[in-house]
């Protein structure tokens, strides 16, 4: 895609990776509205970036999906871009009792999110000349973590999603891409995580060619797994996971 002049939303741009890509894409020359539950980190991140603006929002409620939809088109016209990033990990236990707070949460955000927010702004983006949805998945989606097994499904699901709606809208102009991101250290020191910097510098380098999926080179070999003998990575992946887990909470 073209990485200047648009006019972009991004959902859940107060920290994190979100964040990051927000102030990445603000530097480019594009204009950014991001967005989330909080108001502090919101503030912080517009107040570090003058020229970023930012729009209240909840992913896990239509109501509010509705209202930030209309207040965008409203106040920003031009807007051209959503970026579905907004997304939550808790670990549970797909061998036990699910918590019903963990599955419902976790698919409110991750799937239902960007479904809603996505439909939400549709029309408005078919009306662009050049227009962009850019799905955030992640390696687990290919990969799955068995102990964050709602998670990882989800993620699985916004994929599929994510070539439904690329298929159904090839006649339009809005192209639809979709970010695998591996482990990174969005709000983590964990060393076998990629730095911050480093994911942002290359996802933003693939995301500027007419790519339909932003891999960085770490994410590869997951996303390369899905096939006939998938399970065999899956165990040894999840093995390997096992004698030093990942701090979820
Ligand atoms: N970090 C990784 O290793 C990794 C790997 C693969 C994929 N990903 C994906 O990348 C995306 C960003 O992850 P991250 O690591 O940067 O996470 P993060 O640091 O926890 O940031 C998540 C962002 O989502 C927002 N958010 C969460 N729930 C929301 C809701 N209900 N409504 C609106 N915004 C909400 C949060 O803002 P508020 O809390 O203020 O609402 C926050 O700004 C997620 O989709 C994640 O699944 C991350």
């Amino acid at each position: 895609m073209k990485l200047t002049g648009n006019t972009i939303f991004i959902t859940g741009g107060g920290s994190g990776i979100g964040r990051a890509l927000a102030e990445a894409l603000h530097n480019l020359g594009n204009k950014v509205i991001i967005s989330g539950r909080s108001k502090e980190r919101l503030e912080e991140t517009i107040n570090a970036n003058p020229g970023i603006s930012a729009v209240e929002l909840n992913v896990q409620d239509p109501a509010s999906i509705e209202a930030a939809a209309k207040q965008l088109i409203e106040e920003h016209p031009d807007l051209n871009v959503l970026i579905n990033n907004a997304g939550i990990i808790h670990s549970d236990d797909a061998a036990g009792v699910i918590d019903e707070d963990v599955l419902v949460s976790t698919v409110k955000t991750n799937l239902l999110g960007p479904i809603r927010m996505t439909s939400a702004l549709i029309e408005h983006l078919k009306s662009k000349e050049e227009a962009v949805v850019i799905n955030t998945t992640s390696i687990l989606g290919f990969m799955p973590l068995a102990a964050t097994a709602v998670y990882s499904a989800t993620k699985a699901a916004l994929h599929t999603y994510t070539l439904s709606q690329r298929y159904m809208l090839k006649d339009t102009p809005v192209k639809v891409l979709e970010i695998v991101p591996p482990w990174v250290q969005s709000n983590n020191n964990e060393p076998r995580a990629m730095p911050l910097a480093s994911f942002i510098e290359a996802a933003i380098k693939v995301l500027g060619t007419d790519t339909d999926e932003v891999l960085v080179e770490e994410a590869k070999m997951f996303r390369n797994n899905p096939g006939p003998n998938e399970g065999v990575l899956v165990t040894q992946f999840n093995d390997s996971m096992k004698s030093q887990p990942p701090k979820i909470h």
